[in-house]
């Protein structure tokens, strides 16, 4: 009975926190079908296992219980028996070797990633390739070939394998977005590689976007250290991407008649850049790009998006997201919001939440 209330407890623990647009039970697109599909193949060999093992169980159980023979009866005593020890030494070899042949098969299908590489005739990347840099606690998404850069909303295109290349910029974190696939560890030292493809049509969408996680315990925020992919139609994806490279040379002026831009240009463009063209001065590609920020359906990648969040989140990060570097940037800058007034950090939200490459 102890048992059974614990599978009890288990079952509606399980049910409770299995939301559609999160789960690797809903997969969409091609690798997070096949992750689904060796998953379901494991589980049902070792369901067959547990069956088997059970039923003989039980039956010596009660084939051989004392009651049965008498109270001093002796059963027979066996030393060993080679038949047995034979059938059950090649059966556990046949079970792993019928798991382990389509495992590797995936694997290897899965870790595909030389046409990465393949150039056409210019000279071109043939694949869409981004750079995916974990921090303590966001997402940047480089996307080398195009020579742009985004975070925490990663965008791709549907229906083609888009390549990846995982780093972190601190300490280990790992990349997963459950319905699509992975997950993999995006480490320091190392850059992982691998593909994923996006369905347009799946239950693991939700608002028309899938939602990422950071599945490696990095630190006090790392349950908060979420992301979202907005997936487009491959005409729509080239429109976004022209839009994107639009924003060059964009920057938040200190003379500007606009209180948030100016307040914006003095207190957050040294860690912010607000042009998603890469290779903005240095400094600006401390914190999170912020061209995209009103296109973007959360604040810090879990706060519903209103002013009143933003507003929040500006005045007290650490209240929010424990451990994250603007924090620490108010200590040493002159940049701390309580230098600011109500008005300036009004004025700053509004300013924050118009950038936008989408409207
Ligand atoms: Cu990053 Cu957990």
């Amino acid at each position: 009975w102890r048992l059974f209330s614990l599978l009890a407890v288990m079952t509606v623990f399980l049910s409770a926190c299995g939301e559609e647009y999160i789960s690797t039970l809903r997969p969409a697109g091609a690798v997070g079908k096949e992750q689904f599909n060796l998953l379901l193949f494991s589980i049902t060999i070792m369901a067959l296992v547990v069956v088997v093992v059970s039923v003989l169980y039980i039956y010596a159980f009660f084939k051989f219980r004392r009651s049965r023979q008498g109270e001093d009866y002796m059963p027979k005593q066996v030393e060993g028996s080679h038949t047995l020890e034979v059938i059950w030494t090649v059966i556990p070899i046949v079970l792993l070797l019928i798991l382990a042949v389509p495992t590797l098969i995936s694997t290897y299908k899965l870790g595909d990633v030389a046409a990465m590489e393949h150039v056409d005739e210019d000279g071109n990347k043939t694949a869409l390739t981004v750079d995916v840099t974990a921090k303590l606690y966001w997402w940047e998404f480089a996307y080398p070939d195009l020579g742009i850069v985004t975070a925490q909303e990663l965008v791709v295109p549907t229906g083609e394998k888009v390549y990846f290349n995982l780093k972190a910029a601190d300490v280990k974190h790992s990349f997963w977005i459950p319905s699509v696939g992975g997950k993999m560890d995006t480490n320091v030292e190392n850059i992982n590689k691998f593909y994923l493809v996006f369905d347009e049509e799946s239950e693991g969408l939700k608002d028309g976007v899938f939602y990422g996680k950071c599945a490696e315990l990095c630190g006090p925020s790392h349950a908060l250290m979420d992301f979202k992919v907005k997936t487009l139609a491959p005409e729509a994806f080239d429109a976004w991407v022209a839009s994107m490279q639009a924003t060059e040379g964009q920057i938040a002026s200190k003379d500007s008649t606009d209180l948030g831009e100016a307040t914006f240009a003095a207190s957050c463009l040294g860690c912010h850049a607000v042009s998603s063209v890469t290779g903005m001065p240095a400094g600006a590609a401390m914190g999170p790009n912020l061209t995209t920020f009103g296109d973007r359906s959360h604040i810090a990648g879990f706060l519903e998006f209103n002013k009143e969040n933003l507003v929040s989140w500006i005045k007290d990060p650490e209240e929010y997201k424990p451990g994250n570097l603007m924090t620490g940037a108010y200590k040493v800058g002159n940049n701390n919001p309580d230098e600011l007034s109500d008005e300036e950090i009004s004025a700053l939200a509004d300013y924050i939440m118009s950038l936008s490459v989408e409207k």
